[in-house]
C-alpha cells in the first residue's frame, strides 16, 4: 500500500487509514477462497521442518521457499505433474549445499564455474539427504525412489526426466528472476541490478522445460525492467 509522503508510521497492528475515507476490510477475502496464494500445508511443512537445517548457507533456505511458490504455481498449470513428488524434491533440492564447505559455493554456482565438481558433490549429498529425510517421514517408496533421482541431477542434467522434473527444474530456475533472485545475484557477484537481470535472464529463459515456467519468466522479467526504466525511476512515488 503506498504510504503518503510525511505520513507517521502506522501504530503496530493498526488498519492503514483508506484514502477513500471509509473502511473496506470486511470485503477482504480470506485466504482459502482466493486462488494462487501459497503456504505450506500438511507433509510439506514437515519436509521443510526437517530440511531447513541443511539450507542455512547462502540464501538457500529463502531460495528453498521462493521456488516451493514457483513450484506450486506450476503445478497449478501443469496437471499432469505430481505435487507429492515435485514439492518435497523442490524443498530437498539444494539440502546438499551443507556438505560443501560454505566458501567454495560461489565458485561453484557462478556463471563459467570452476568447480563442476562441487555442484556434484551437493547433488549427491542431496539425493541421500533427501532419502533420509523421506523415510523418515514415512513417504511411499516409489515416490522416495523419484524424488531421490530428481535431486541427484537437478543442476548437471540439461534434460527432464519426467514432467515432475521439469516443474522442479523451472521452478529452482525461475527464482532467479524473482526480486529475491535477482537480489541475491546482484550481492553474491558485485553486479547493478541492469547487469544481474541480464545475466540471470539469458540464463533461464532458454533452459525452462515448460510453457507455464516460460510464460512465467516473461512476466518476471517484464517487471523487473519496467523497475530499470527511466520512465519509472522518475515517478514521485519510487
Ligand atoms: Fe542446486
Ligand atoms: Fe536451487
Amino acid at each position: 500500500m503506498t504510504r503518503l509522503a510525511g505520513r507517521p508510521a502506522e501504530p503496530a497492528g493498526a488498519r492503514p487509514t483508506s484514502l477513500l475515507g471509509r473502511d473496506i476490510g470486511h470485503l477482504v477475502p480470506p485466504g482459502a477462497a482466493v486462488p494462487g496464494l501459497v503456504t505450506l500445508t500438511g507433509c510439506d511443512r514437515a519436509v521443510w521442518e526437517s530440511a531447513a537445517g541443511y539450507l542455512r548457507v547462502r540464501d538457500n533456505d529463502s531460495h528453498t521457499l521462493y521456488s516451493y511458490g514457483l513450484a506450486t504455481a506450476l503445478l497449478a498449470q501443469t496437471p499432469e505433474a505430481r505435487a507429492e513428488v515435485v514439492l518435497p524434491a523442490i524443498l530437498l533440492h539444494d539440502t546438499g549445499w551443507s556438505a560443501v564447505p560454505e566458501e567454495h559455493i560461489l565458485e561453484a554456482i557462478a556463471p563459467r564455474a570452476r568447480r563442476p565438481e562441487l555442484v556434484r558433490a551437493h547433488e549427491i549429498a542431496g539425493a541421500r539427504i533427501a532419502r533420509e529425510v523421506l523415510t523418515d517421514l514415512g513417504f511411499a517408496s516409489a515416490d522416495i525412489e523419484e524424488i531421490v533421482a530428481i535431486v541427484d541431477g537437478h543442476d548437471s542434467r540439461a534434460e527432464a526426466l519426467s514432467v515432475d522434473d521439469a516443474c522442479v527444474k523451472d521452478a529452482d530456475k525461475l527464482w532467479r528472476i524473482t526480486p529475491h533472485g535477482l537480489r541475491t545475484v546482484q550481492r553474491w557477484f558485485g553486479l547493478d541490478a541492469d547487469e544481474a537481470l541480464r545475466l540471470v535472464s539469458i540464463r533461464t529463459h532458454a533452459h525452462l522445460h515448460t510453457a507455464a515456467a516460460r510464460a512465467m519468466a516473461g512476466a518476471l522479467g517484464a517487471l523487473a525492467s519496467i523497475d530499470l526504466t527511466a520512465e519509472r525511476a522518475a515517478l514521485a512515488d519510487g
